[in-house]
């Protein structure tokens, strides 16, 4: 059944997005820009909110379900089902919202989800924001593209270590070799619990040219 294996590492994402929307708050003044734009051509706050929404509520989806994958499959029948379904899942939950849902990084598992000129740009400015250990709050611009976008931090948890820690330490040779069997030039290896993973990158199909 398909749809009851709603699930995959986008709960986990999810989650990560889920906690940095409720440390929101307007004291970033690195998005000053983007604000200060955004005010004289569309609603800045109603697409941030919306984002934060969107985000939420795909989380609680996939949250019901992992847990069912998890405790059947086990950690190595998550890693399949993410490889087969992660972007099968995306797309239909973007499609549901009239949005585009990407999951972009640094350091890429999956390269078909490398990132545009727009949110390598965002992904940079969260690097640098982490170095100097300020906030990363969410941002929402148009992009090149002609498209309202919302951009949040994607933070790594302690689950995500089993499978995006130090091979040998928290992710195991099993699971490591199977995720190398799937992805051979994987990169997503090596992170430390709350430093960034990556991003999301929620496209407002409603918004071209506003
Ligand atoms: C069971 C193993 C597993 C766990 C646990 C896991 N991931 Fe992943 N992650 C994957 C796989 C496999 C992919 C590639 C999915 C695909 O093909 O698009 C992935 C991809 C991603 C991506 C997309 C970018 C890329 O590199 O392709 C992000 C972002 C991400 N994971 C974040 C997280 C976060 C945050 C957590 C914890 C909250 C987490 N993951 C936990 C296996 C895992």
């Amino acid at each position: 059944m398909k749809k009851i294996l709603l699930t995959g590492i986008l709960i986990f994402a999810l989650g990560a997005c889920q906690n940095e929307t409720k440390q929101n708050s307007e004291t970033d003044t690195s998005v000053k820009t983007e604000k200060q734009e955004s005010k004289t051509d569309f609603d800045h706050k109603a697409y941030k909110m919306k984002g934060m929404i969107i985000a939420k509520n795909t989380f609680k989806v996939f949250k019901s379900n992992i847990q069912t994958i998890a405790a059947k499959d086990g950690l190595p029948g998550v890693v399949d089902f993410c490889h087969e379904n992660a972007e099968k899942i995306t797309d239909s939950l973007g499609k549901l919202h009239n949005v585009v849902i990407k999951r972009t990084s640094h350091k890429l598992r999956n390269e078909k989800n490398k990132p545009d000129a727009d949110s390598q740009a965002v992904l940079e400015n969260y690097l640098k924001l982490q170095e100097t250990q300020k906030p990363m709050e969410p941002v929402v611009k148009k992009a090149a593209d002609g498209y309202v976008h919302f951009y949040a931090p994607i933070k790594l948890k302690k689950e995500c270590l089993k499978c995006h820690g130090t091979p040998g330490q928290e992710v195991s040779d099993e699971i490591y070799n199977l995720i190398k069997s799937k992805y051979p030039n994987d990169k997503a290896t090596g992170f430390k619990e709350g430093k960034l993973r990556g991003i999301w990158d929620i496209k407002f199909l409603n918004t071209a040219n506003k």
